[in-house]
């Protein structure tokens, strides 16, 4: 019995292809991010209609870069706690103040209306998660962040190619966090993204571009100044390439995902699952069960993968506060993801629809 796996990149031999130029080329990574890196910020940001666009070498290094922007130091970012660990991590590592609000039950994201509630004179940043590639609700995020004068960063991590109000996220906020792990919509060995939509984003841009190489700032030839600490973030040539090739591939692999999902939403039958919208990149699809181990180890016997995707980041000691987020938690303790990638077969589709219906 095969295994069907929960996530799967898609390739063509255009991955390869890109990989064999760069080993021939000699030129496997740079810090100033010439190269692939280049040509690939140009492109995401082209796709997306982003002023600019920083790329890192993860997920996580674009979120620690982009709260580093903003002097957080002893003030509050809100954000949900239904995430993976590395957005609560940035606004620590920044020295601000992570503060939970609980989600909607039905799209998983951050409710707006726990957001104000939230709210105090320390807030400085609103930072959304676009939960399994749905879009939090930004119309209402953005009015709450003009009219408390605060910024919005995104967590794009799940959300390559997805949309709100006809716009692909990363067109939205101040700044857009992608991830590219091996996992996502999007997949390189290992990469993030950081996408600019403010005015002064050249000066953002210069900024960006100096933290995640180490500081190195009016670098002319051999000689260069390093003015402020930075890290060890920037991209290598080999993820920037094959980052080209599944770019021109992420709109038809989304559309493939969004297939599937119609199919899981109109027929499996369970009360709780993941909405079907267009606007959806489908990183992931969840479900709610009740008996989840039982569920998930009688998937595991037919050769079906799943995940939990999270434990909710403030059940971990380290964030563990008295605050309850009661949706958040319930949910927790149900959710599932099933598998949902294009190298999917129909075959394994049905079987996936089948074995959730039998096992639920
Ligand atoms: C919501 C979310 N944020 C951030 C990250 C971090 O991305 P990376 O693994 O590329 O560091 C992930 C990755 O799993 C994620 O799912």
């Amino acid at each position: 019995m095969s295994k069907i796996k929960l996530f799967d990149p898609f390739l063509d031999g255009s991955e390869k292809n890109a990989i064999n130029q760069v080993l021939d080329s000699h030129f496997w990574a740079s810090g100033a991010g010439t190269g692939y890196v280049g040509k690939f910020e140009e492109k995401f940001s082209k796709y997306v209609g982003s002023k600019n666009s920083i790329a890192v070498n993860s997920g996580t290094a674009a979120l620690n870069l982009a709260l580093s922007m903003f002097d957080i130091k002893n003030k509050e970012v809100i954000l949900p706690s239904l995430s993976f660990v590395s957005t609560a991590h940035a606004v620590i590592l920044n020295g601000g103040i992570p503060i939970f609000a609980d989600i909607d039950s039905q799209t998983l994201c951050i409710d707006p209306i726990q957001i104000k509630k939230l709210i105090s004179k320390k807030t400085k940043i609103i930072l959304p998660v676009h939960f399994a590639g749905l879009p939090a609700n930004l119309y209402e995020i953005k009015k709450i962040c003009k009219e408390n004068n605060l910024y919005l960063i995104e967590d794009a991590a799940h959300a390559s190619g997805s949309s709100y109000q006809n716009k692909k996220i990363g067109r939205h906020g101040d700044l857009v966090c992608f991830s590219f792990h091996p996992v996502k919509n999007l997949a390189m060995p290992t990469g993030g993204l950081i996408s600019i939509n403010t005015k002064n984003y050249k000066k953002i841009s210069t900024i960006l571009k100096e933290k995640r190489w180490c500081g190195i700032s009016n670098r002319k030839g051999i000689t260069y100044d390093v003015k402020n600490v930075g890290w060890n973030y920037y991209m290598n040539e080999f993820s920037a390439a094959i980052g080209i090739e599944q770019l021109k591939k992420l709109d038809n692999l989304n559309n493939v995902r969004k297939k599937i999902a119609k199919l899981y939403n109109k027929k499996i039958n369970l009360e709780h699952k993941m909405m079907y919208d267009e606007n959806s990149s489908y990183h992931i699809f969840w479900i709610r069960v009740k008996k989840r181990n039982q569920f998930r180890k009688k998937m595991s016997n037919v050769g079906i993968e799943t995940g939990i995707h999270y434990k909710p980041i403030h059940t971990f000691s380290m964030y563990a506060k008295n605050n309850t987020l009661p949706i958040t938690e319930k949910i927790a303790n149900e959710i599932v993801s099933i598998p949902i990638h294009p190298n999917l077969s129909d075959d394994e589709i049905e079987k996936i629809i089948n074995s959730v219906n039998k096992f639920s």
